[in-house]
């Protein structure tokens, strides 16, 4: 099954409104003639509406770095999903490594967040990988199968379909250290195999990108795994000229 590549940048805790915004003026006429791709972007919250609408009218979307799951109520410095809706996100990120490091996010909150993201129409990405400790001890598979049987507990094979998920090794986040497009490719296809059993035939649809240290010089060999279907990218997203090389690169 042909799935389509997915590259989003996630832009962590960087650009103000202004910034995102001359950063997407930058790279619209850059990605302008990509079709093969699907392009996201995810800026913090307060710059969500300055760069959905400069992204209007052109081929990148955008996306939350996080989402609450209830509709409403006392929750101080939270944000629902039914309030990004309205500012024009499609997508959202969930359970990244860092918001489960430094944020209290379980397997648990995870799911709880999927299930409000698509109840509002809003496009998962979910985020799982193992540290550098489950690595070399070897857990790889161990914790990223809990990550998925927790995290996507009562989801639907209908819903898991339209669900994008993200391998990122922590030990490559923001290290420089990427995985080798083989051992990235031995995961992700690991990761396939675990969604086959829980969700049959379901899981030839599911999109997995790759993230930690993706860069232009190597997303060309990782995207052209069999399993790997794009990317999460995070420093390399800050710089238009990086981020178009890097989607270019990947689709070549
Ligand atoms: P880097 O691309 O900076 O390693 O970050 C990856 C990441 O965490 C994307 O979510």
């Amino acid at each position: 099954m042909a799935r389509k590549v997915i590259i989003a940048g996630n832009w962590k805790m960087n650009k103000t409104a202004s910034e995102g915004k001359a950063l997407v003026e930058d790279l619209k006429p850059l990605v302008a003639d990509v079709a093969a791709a699907e392009i996201v972007v995810c800026p913090p919250f307060t710059s969500i509406a300055a760069v959905v609408e400069a992204a209007g009218g052109s081929n990148i979307k955008v996306g939350s770095q996080n989402i609450h799951w209830a509709e409403s109520g006392a929750f101080t410095g939270e944000i629902s999903a039914e309030m990004l809706k309205e500012t024009g996100v499609e997508y959202a990120i969930i359970g990244h490594s860092e918001r489960r490091q430094y944020f209290g996010e379980t397997d648990a909150t995870v799911n709880q967040r999927i299930k409000a993201a698509l109840a509002a129409g809003l496009i998962p990405i979910v985020c799982i990988g193992e540290t550098l400790e489950e690595r070399e001890g070897g857990k790889t598979e161990k914790v990223l199968f809990s990550q998925l049987e927790g995290g996507l507990a009562d989801i639907t094979p209908e819903q898991m379909a339209g669900i994008v998920l993200a391998y990122e090794p922590v030990w490559a986040i923001g290290t420089g250290k990427t995985a080798t497009p083989e051992m990235a490719e031995e995961t992700h296809n690991y990761i396939r195999c675990q969604l086959k059993d829980m969700f049959g035939e379901a899981a030839e649809a599911v999109r997995i990108q790759y993230g930690g240290s993706m860069k232009p010089e190597n997303s060309a060999e990782l995207v052209a795994q069999r399993n790997i279907d794009g990317g999460l990218i995070g420093g390399a997203s800050l710089k238009a000229g990086s981020f178009a090389e890097l989607i270019k690169n990947a689709i070549a």
